[in-house]
């Protein structure tokens, strides 16, 4: 067995990360976001990871300005994003803190957005809203409900439970991104 390494662990959550990025149909890019409401409970659901850029180590989501989640961010804006990757046997918990951008700012990305994808930034009523049936709904795209989510990591937390040994890292942007290793 091969002794896990601080700058293996690293480089392997980088390169899950960037294998969800680079591969539309990877399921590594769906991933878990957590928010907090304004009850101070936790809020979970699945999106998807639109843009990585690992030397600024910022991830970037697409949703509708509309979401309860942009209302969440926008009262707090800690974000958790969490990720298993199976074929690695690694589970990545990225957090920091949230930045919503919306309508023209992100107009050039907007024009990138193929018409049947637009129909998730025009649900009317706006999502989460109570209907009174499950087709109450209509689709009407509209750029200015297109949001980017960007979110700048601080804390990066790495579990492995490989059968070669469990291990389990954490790295911090105030320490400049030196890990440590945790019990796992
Ligand atoms: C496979 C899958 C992918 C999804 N991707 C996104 C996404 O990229 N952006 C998004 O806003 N919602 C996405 N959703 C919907 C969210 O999970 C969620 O239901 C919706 O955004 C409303 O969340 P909120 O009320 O917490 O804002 C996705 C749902 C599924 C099942």
């Amino acid at each position: 067995m091969t002794e896990p390494t601080l700058t293996g662990a690293w480089s392997q959550a980088w390169t899950i990360l960037q294998q969800a990025n680079a591969d539309d149909r990877s399921p590594l890019r769906f991933v878990t976001l957590a928010t907090v409401d304004a009850n101070h409970a936790p809020q979970l659901r699945t999106v998807v990871l639109r843009e990585l850029d690992a030397d600024a180590a910022t991830l970037c989501i697409f949703t509708d300005a509309r979401s309860h989640k942009v209302a969440e961010l926008g009262k707090n804006n800690a974000a958790s994003l969490h990720l298993w990757a199976p074929d690695h046997l690694i589970q990545l918990r990225l957090s920091g803190e949230a930045q919503i951008t919306s309508g023209t700012p992100i107009q050039e990305q907007w024009a990138t957005v193929p018409d049947h994808m637009r129909e998730a930034y025009g649900h009317v009523p706006p999502p989460g809203t109570k209907i009174a049936a499950s087709e109450a709904w209509e689709v009407h795209p509209d750029i200015n409900n297109f949001t980017k989510i960007t979110v700048t990591l601080s804390h990066i937390d790495i579990v492995c439970l490989s059968r070669d040994g469990h291990w389990r890292a954490e790295f911090l942007k105030k320490n400049n991104w030196k890990g440590d290793w945790l019990s796992p």
